[in-house]
């Protein structure tokens, strides 16, 4: 049903600036995106407007000069750095005579092509689906003012409203399995905490380096690699050398600047381990010149979801790309804060164990407020 483009497909991006002050960390995102999804980028079109054209989001001679460039290159596929109605996509598609995709579209083909569990798989599709919906039910009444002119990439309107009727069947049942998992993970969890299990989640922008560290300190094989979101599922594994406690730690999808609010719904409950956890590692790649926009944006979505007062421990990863040293920072109540090390070479990560071992100490003491 989801007409993706495959590996091998190539792209031409389109950025317009309408004056968002992180435009070019954006679009550099864009493009990160794109490899992801395993397209390759052959051109980019720039171009600056005060807000977005209602018919065809950009002005009508840069529409043309997206055009001319998509020949020139041999592009089969022109990917916007923006959110698109689905008219502004048939539009374009016309106007282009290939296929466009919008930020939204591409974030889910990539999810799509991670998911590896059968929570995310379910959460994929179902995002995917509600993306469908609202694109074929806004599609319906564009198509029902050209009554008789049927559009060349919509079904019939009979078609259509079977379409929506299938679709919402599905949706439901998505909705019913999903819910069926949630319950399982949540007695999962209780059984944890009343095992006094010390629970640490990793959460992190995309490609910060959660898998690696993750590997290093359960040294399990999850899939690390330099591609982002190569983590969709929250994996769950026993956190060994932790002295004095017994410990788990998820790994967690990587969060993303503009994630879509769909997205953000759809994903909740793979972070949902993120909320309950007593400690959370917020990973940070240190050599990132964005690392603050990075870090800004995690913070936001961890409040969004309600895990802003579970305590957080920042773990500035990659120093092997600096010259930084490990080392730990403690705040004013003698807790470590930061810590600085290195997933790759293991630099550090015994801090980092012992901060663990710290934190969970601290955890079990009598009157200690439980974590939310
Ligand atoms: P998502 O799943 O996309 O959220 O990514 P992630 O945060 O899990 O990152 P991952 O562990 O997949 O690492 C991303 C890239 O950074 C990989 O190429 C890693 O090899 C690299 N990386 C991770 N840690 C380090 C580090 O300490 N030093 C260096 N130089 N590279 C690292």
């Amino acid at each position: 049903m989801f007409d993706r483009p495959g590996s091998g497909t190539s792209a031409v991006l389109v950025a317009l600036d309408l004056g968002d002050p992180d435009y070019a960390e954006s679009l550099e995102e864009l493009q990160l995106l794109a490899r992801s999804a395993g397209v390759a980028v052959v051109a980019v079109v720039r171009g600056r407007r005060d807000r977005p054209d209602p018919a065809l989001y950009a002005g009508k001679g840069k529409v043309d000069e997206i055009a001319d460039t998509a020949r020139e290159n041999g592009a089969s596929v022109v990917i916007f750095n923006h959110t698109l109605s689905p008219i502004q996509e048939r539009n374009l598609e016309r106007k282009l005579s290939c296929r466009v995709v919008d930020r939204t579209s591409l974030i889910l083909d990539i999810f799509a092509q991670r998911a590896r569990s059968h929570e995310g798989k379910l959460q994929v599709e179902l995002a995917q689906l509600e993306h469908l919906a609202t694109r074929l039910v806004r599609g319906w009444s564009h198509l029902e003012r050209q009554r008789g002119g049927i559009g060349m990439r919509g079904p019939g309107e009979t078609q259509l409203e079977t379409d929506r009727r299938l679709l919402g069947k599905r949706v439901k049942v998505l909705k019913e399995k999903l819910a069926r998992v949630r319950a399982q993970h949540a007695t999962q969890r209780r059984s944890r905490s009343r095992a006094h299990v010390f629970s640490v989640s990793l959460v992190g922008y995309t490609n910060a380096g959660k898998s690696t560290l993750f590997n290093r300190l359960t040294r399990a094989d999850a899939y690390a690699a330099d591609q982002l979101f190569a983590t969709l599922d929250t994996t769950t594994r026993r956190l060994g050398g932790i002295e004095g406690a017994s410990a788990v730690i998820s790994d967690t999808v990587g969060f993303i600047r503009h994630l879509p609010h769909t997205l953000v719904d759809a994903f909740r409950a793979t972070l949902e381990e993120t909320v309950h956890a007593d400690l959370l590692l917020h990973v940070v790649d240190a050599g990132s010149p964005d690392r603050d926009a990075q870090i800004a944006a995690v913070n936001a979505v961890l409040s969004e979801i309600g895990a802003d007062r579970v305590p957080q421990i920042m773990v500035f990863n990659k120093i092997d790309r600096t010259a930084l040293e490990p080392r730990v920072e403690r705040d004013e109540y003698d807790r470590i804060s930061r810590l600085w090390l290195s997933a790759l070479t293991g630099d550090g990560v015994d801090l980092l164990r012992s901060a663990i071992g710290e934190h969970a100490l601290d955890a079990a003491r009598p009157g200690q407020p439980e974590a939310a």
